[in-house]
Formats: C-alpha cells, sequence, structure tokens
C-alpha cells in the first residue's frame, strides 16, 4: 500500500493538472509553462505506475489513450439524440418562427444563437463528477461507445469542477479544427493514403479510431451545447443561463453563442456570420436557432426526430461556376503525385479560387472531369477548393481527358503507382522534392543519428549544393562546412564526428534511415531478421518479402520499386564505398525453423508486464501467428485480466489457455509448445 504521504501528492498532483488543463484547453488562458505541466504529468505517471492501485478512470495521465479496442461496444442512449429541421432563407425563418409563436399563443419568449459547428455529435455522461461514458450519436437511439478516444481531447474534462449533481448528461460538437485539417491531408498525401474531404469526415475518422493514439495525435476539440438529463437537480430552467452554468463546470462553451430578443437580431446574428463564418479556425455550416425557455421547449415538443423548438438557419452553399485549365501536379515530401485544378480565377464565398484539389487520377475519372471543362467548383467550408464536377451540357467537344505523367515532373524518373493505393508516386529518393525531408530523416535520432545537423542545416546543405544524395553527407570535408555562415569550429567538429560515429550503425537504422516508402523501424527490424546486408535486400522478390510475417504486399511492392530505381542503388554504393556499414552478422533463420511457425495465437484482455501489441510482437519473433479471433485452428489463448468473450469461446473448444505467467513461462523456453500433432489431437 502507498503511504499517506504519496496519496496526498497523488491528488495534489491531479488537482493542479486539472485546473492547468482547464485554464490551457478550455478558457484559452494557461498560467503556467508547458515544461511545468509535463513535469508534474510525468510525476504522477511515475507514482501511479509504482502504485498502480491509485490509479483512477478520470486522472490525467489516462488522456494518453490505451491499447487499440477491438471494436465499439454499442451504447442506448437514455435519451434519444435528435437531429434539426433546416431554413434556408429569411422567409423560411419567419415561417419556422410565426409557427412557434401561434403554438405558444403569442407568448414572448428570447432565443439562443449558436453556431452550428460541422462536426460529430457526441454524448457524455458524468457520474459524481466523473466521466464515464462518451458515445457517437449513431442512429441516435443506439450510438457507439468511443469513451477512450474522447478522453485523449483536452478540452473534454475528465472531472468537472464545483458542485456537478450525480448523474449529468451532457451532448457537443467534436471537431478537427481547420489547420489540424490541413496539416493531416498534407501527411496523408506524403504517405499516398486517400485524402479526407473535410475535417468533418476526418473528425468522424478520428473518433472511431480503434486505437486512441491515433485520435490523441489529431488535436480534436468540443463545443458544449446542451444539457441533457442531469437529474433531480436543481439546474437552471433556460438554454442560455444552462450554457452558463455547464461552463463553470468546466465545459467549453463557444463564446460567439448570443441570446436574442427579436427575430430581427437572429437574423443580424446570422448575417453576421455569413460574412465572418472564415474567419473562424473551424468550420460551421449555419446558426443554431433555439427556443430559449426550457418549459416552452416541453410544450412545442418533437415531431418525428426533430424539436420545434429549435432549427439551423443554414449558410448558402459556396460554389461557383469556371473553366478548368489545365491540371497540375505537385511532388508530395514522400513523392506522391497529387494532381490540382488550374482554374480561371472565380470568387466562392468572397475569396479568388484558382487552384483547386483533385484527389487523384481514379478520382478524375470517376468524376469525369476533362481539361476545357466548365466546372463546379465549392470552398467545403473554409479548406482547400475542390472541384465537384464537370458541366456536361457546356463540353464543346475539345476538352481533352487527364491521364498522369509517366515520369516526375521535378526530376524525371518513371512513376510508379502501387498496387492497392490511389496515389502515384515518385520512386526516387534523390527527387529535389522529397529529398529535403529524407535528409532531415536520414540524420534523426532514431536513423543515422548525427547529432549538431539539425534542420536548418540539412537546408543549408542543400541549398549551398553540399549535398544532393545523402551518401554526400559522408563526403563533406570540415574546412567546406566552416565557410558556411555561423558555422564555428565546435559545430563543425561535432558534426563531423557524428557523422563518422554514424557509419558502424546497426543495420536496421540504416534501413529505417534510408526512407523506403512503409519501411519504418518496426518493418525495418523486420527485415534484418531475414537478410544479412542492404545488398542482399535488394536481390530480393517480391515473394521473397510477403513470406516474412508481419510484411504484406503493399510493403513488399514498395521495397521492391525501390531497388529497382538506378540513382537508389548509386546512393547505397556510395554510402558502401565511404565505408557505412550495410550488413551485419547473423544467423539468419529460415520462419520454418522457428519454434512457434504454424501455431496462431490469440491475445486478450489486460496483461500486467507487456501490451497486447507487445506480446503479439513477441509471438511473431518467435515465428507464430496472433490473430483476433479464437477458432478451432487457434493453438493458444493468453489471458490478461478481464479477458470477456474469447476466453469463453476458448474454453467451449477446448482451446490451450495460457495466464500471463504461462506465457512468459513458455517464452522462456519456446520449444516447450506443443506441437502441431499435439494440437491437432486435442480438436
Ligand atoms: S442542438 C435538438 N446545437 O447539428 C438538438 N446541434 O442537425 C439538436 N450541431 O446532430 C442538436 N452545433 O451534431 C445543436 N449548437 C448546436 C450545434 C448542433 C452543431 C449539430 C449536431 C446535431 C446536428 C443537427
Amino acid at each position: 500500500m502507498a503511504d499517506a504521504g504519496i496519496v496526498n501528492r497523488v491528488a495534489e498532483l491531479r488537482q493542479e493538472l486539472h485546473y492547468h488543463n482547464h485554464r490551457y484547453y478550455v478558457l484559452d488562458d494557461p498560467i503556467i509553462s508547458d515544461q511545468d505541466y509535463d513535469g508534474m504529468l510525468q510525476e504522477l505517471r511515475r507514482i501511479e505506475n509504482e502504485n498502480p492501485e491509485l490509479t483512477r478512470p478520470d486522472s490525467p495521465t489516462h488522456r494518453i489513450g490505451g491499447d487499440p479496442a477491438d471494436g465499439f461496444e454499442q451504447v442506448e442512449h437514455r435519451h434519444t439524440m435528435l437531429s434539426l429541421g433546416n431554413v434556408f432563407d429569411d422567409e423560411t425563418l419567419d415561417a419556422w418562427y410565426r409557427r412557434v409563436k401561434n403554438l405558444l399563443d403569442d407568448a414572448d419568449f428570447t432565443m439562443t444563437c449558436e453556431l452550428k459547428i460541422d462536426g460529430l455529435a457526441v454524448s457524455l455522461v458524468y457520474q459524481d463528477g466523473i466521466l464515464t461514458q462518451g458515445a457517437t450519436r449513431g442512429n441516435g437511439f443506439v450510438g457507439e461507445n468511443v469513451t477512450h478516444n474522447l478522453k485523449t481531447i483536452r478540452s473534454i474534462p475528465l472531472n468537472l469542477r464545483g458542485e456537478p449533481p450525480p448523474y449529468l448528461e451532457v451532448r457537443g460538437e467534436v471537431y478537427m479544427p481547420v489547420d489540424s485539417f490541413r496539416r493531416l491531408n498534407e501527411e496523408r498525401a506524403d504517405r499516398g493514403e486517400p485524402l479526407f474531404a473535410n475535417p468533418r469526415n476526418s473528425g468522424a475518422g478520428t473518433i472511431r479510431q480503434l486505437d486512441p493514439k491515433v485520435t490523441a495525435s489529431r488535436n480534436m476539440q468540443i463545443w458544449v451545447y446542451s444539457l441533457n438529463d442531469a437529474g433531480e437537480s436543481g439546474y437552471p430552467d433556460q438554454q442560455w443561463e444552462t450554457l452558463q452554468w455547464l461552463k463553470e463546470l468546466g465545459f467549453r462553451i463557444n463564446p460567439e453563442n448570443r441570446l436574442c430578443h427579436t427575430l430581427e437580431e437572429v437574423k443580424d446574428y446570422y448575417r453576421e456570420w455569413v460574412e465572418k463564418r472564415h474567419d473562424l479556425p473551424y468550420e460551421v455550416d449555419g446558426v443554431v436557432v433555439k427556443v430559449n425557455p426550457f418549459n416552452f421547449q416541453g410544450s412545442l415538443g418533437v415531431v418525428g426526430r426533430e424539436p420545434r423548438w429549435a432549427t439551423a438557419y443554414k449558410f448558402p452553399a459556396e460554389r461557383a461556376v469556371t473553366r478548368l485549365l489545365e491540371i497540375g501536379i505537385n511532388v508530395g515530401r514522400t513523392g506522391s503525385l497529387n494532381p490540382y485544378a488550374i482554374l480561371e480565377p472565380v470568387i466562392v464565398s468572397g475569396a479568388t479560387v484558382q487552384h483547386a484539389s483533385l484527389h487523384n487520377e481514379e478520382d478524375i475519372r470517376r468524376k469525369d472531369i476533362r481539361v476545357g471543362d466548365w466546372v463546379t467548383v465549392e470552398r467545403a467550408g473554409d479548406v482547400i477548393p475542390q472541384v465537384v464536377g464537370p458541366i456536361l451540357d457546356r463540353r464543346t467537344g475539345d476538352e481533352v481527358e487527364f491521364s498522369m505523367p509517366l515520369a516526375c515532373p521535378e526530376c524525371g524518373t518513371g512513376v510508379v503507382k502501387p498496387e492497392g493505393e490511389a496515389m502515384h508516386r515518385c520512386p526516387n529518393a534523390s527527387c529535389p522534392a522529397q529529398f529535403f525531408e529524407l535528409l532531415k530523416h536520414f540524420v534523426s535520432r532514431g536513423a543515422m543519428d548525427m547529432d549538431g545537423l539539425g534542420e536548418q542545416w540539412c537546408r543549408i546543405l542543400i541549398d549551398q549544393g553540399f549535398v544532393s544524395t545523402v551518401a554526400d553527407l559522408y563526403y563533406l570535408e570540415k574546412d567546406r562546412l566552416l565557410e558556411l555562415e555561423r558555422m564555428g569550429d565546435r559545430l563543425a567538429t561535432k558534426i563531423m564526428d557524428n557523422i563518422e560515429a554514424s557509419k558502424t550503425r546497426p543495420l536496421t537504422r540504416v534501413l529505417f534511415a534510408l526512407g523506403v516508402t512503409h519501411v519504418g523501424a518496426e518493418v525495418a527490424d523486420l527485415l534484418t531478421q531475414r537478410f544479412a546486408s542492404v545488398e542482399q535486400l535488394a536481390q530480393a522478390s517480391q515473394e521473397d518479402l510477403t513470406e516474412i510475417p508481419g510484411i504484406g504486399p503493399k510493403i513488399a511492392e514498395s521495397i521492391y520499386d525501390y531497388f529497382q530505381v538506378e540513382d537508389n542503388l548509386a546512393v547505397i554504393e556510395k554510402l558502401r564505398q565511404a565505408g557505412v556499414k550495410l550488413h551485419h552478422e547473423i544467423e539468419i533463420v529460415q520462419p520454418g525453423d522457428l519454434p512457434w511457425h504454424g501455431l496462431s495465437f490469440v491475445v486478450t484482455g489486460t496483461l500486467e508486464g507487456m501490451t497486447r501489441r507487445e506480446a503479439e510482437g513477441k509471438i511473431k519473433a518467435l515465428g507464430g501467428s496472433a490473430t483476433s479471433s479464437v477458432t478451432r485452428k487457434t493453438a493458444y489463448l493468453v489471458a490478461g485480466e478481464s479477458p470477456g468473450s474469447k476466453l469463453e469461446t476458448a474454453n467451449r473448444l477446448g482451446t490451450p489457455i495460457l495466464s500471463e505467467a504461462d506465457f512468459l513461462q513458455l517464452l522462456e523456453s519456446p520449444g516447450d509448445v506443443m506441437n502441431d500433432a499435439a494440437v491437432e489431437a486435442q480438436v
């Protein structure tokens, strides 16, 4: 048991962290440095690790996200999640208002105007002030339990301030800020992954990620807009006051909301935001108008799924028609070829648009977009404009179909299109468009680790013509480095020493450093178990590669393509001549020789000493495979804490079950595993 001092320290750290988190993420007004915050968080994490009995679900350390879930559990909403009727102009808004006024026997009432956030509706349940469940809307009755993912969103309080009631449910809109969306799409383009059309789609995709770490990495946000249950507690009796109350409890309430006394004020609010909507760092697609007093809301009621007491005044669609003059190609950081439309300039909701995204070749074909077409252009919110499609009536017959160039427009290398991927890419690692990023990666800590060569120096070395391939680093001369502005003797010595030291990095680091698409640190590790040198790997066929457990056809194709490019082979040769070690001394193990070859494992529940992923990694390293469901073919079920239904299935099928301790023992002496015959006999 932890002593009282530690218990108090934990309580103190949690309170401090919750407080500063609220200041930073909800109020946008931090009063301590990020460093101090991280220091406290680290201290708390360390104490919790040493004293597991002190962990609690609402601890600030729980924001990082646990292991990926197997799928999402369904949750029934206590109260149906409603949707909203729409109005599109002042006339239809007037009609909505007249009807409400009539139904209320001509009573006077105030209204709230709230920005309609274009994101994903979620419900949050707090019990005794602690977040216990977060769910998506689903079909309104049943949604998905995404608590783990929502917990990673910093502006969602894990525990409430003030005096929260014993049971509380609120709803709000989770969204991805526009700049995070842009960044995410840039990264996806670089990796050759399909792009998200708008922040709403990427936000929804992010919340439904099985791995909470992904959600945590994407900077999601929330605006809370309603209280849906507070039990019997005496909460306010109007929407406006309720929003203020929710703010005091620690929820993030949009400061642009406004209390309006007349329909004219509602229209003013709407007109104001039609103009200003693009100044916001997030997307809004209209204004939600709500009758303010809850007793009036009650008497107006709900028709179907839409309340009579609220409506969404949608912003006008932002489209325009113009000529598509040409299709350009932009080469991304890792070589993806991104087509874009060059347009006759046109004004779409206040901004001049000359370029629009075209995603990829398949998309252009599917929409039948041709050079010379009149096209509809849309600004999906305020983001990169998109070409919606051609106006077929306006075709003259002179339009030209588009096809991707066969050679990279930057360096002329033949373009490849890996099977199953949407993007074409340039496989030449020395292509100028890619080289800066590659160089940064090559020298980085997890790769060749050339301390001293930061991003700025990489840029300078390229701009000064000192390096045009990664191999050139090994031919730098100290005297020439010293010619560079702001380069001193100390730094130059350090850089030269570190370059020299990098020549003997382990093979796995070298493979990772080369920056082959899809070859991360993990894949590099797998490759070194099968190949003794870069040269050997370069000779491998795609079939050889896919034989390695953990390497699928996509990775195999990318590795194979890399070694087909002359320039890449030349770089490797130059590295070799410089004395970089490109081989290692290991006994290459054939998969058939590994003790667990052919055995299939399922890992379930929580293990104490390792994550599920780590356990699966150990299984694979011994030649076994790790699958997610128990079948008659399963050799062993490894069951941690709270194993759930897989344990039942295993019991039913008679699958041998290993506790964590059994599993550790088997890892120690992997040869003790039951052989295939024994497994067969058991089935
Ligand atoms: S109120 C009746 N308020 O719009 C209650 N909804 O089309 C319905 N939304 O599913 C929700 N901002 O995802 C409300 N300030 C706001 C909102 C808002 C965005 C979304 C919400 C809802 C959809 C309705």
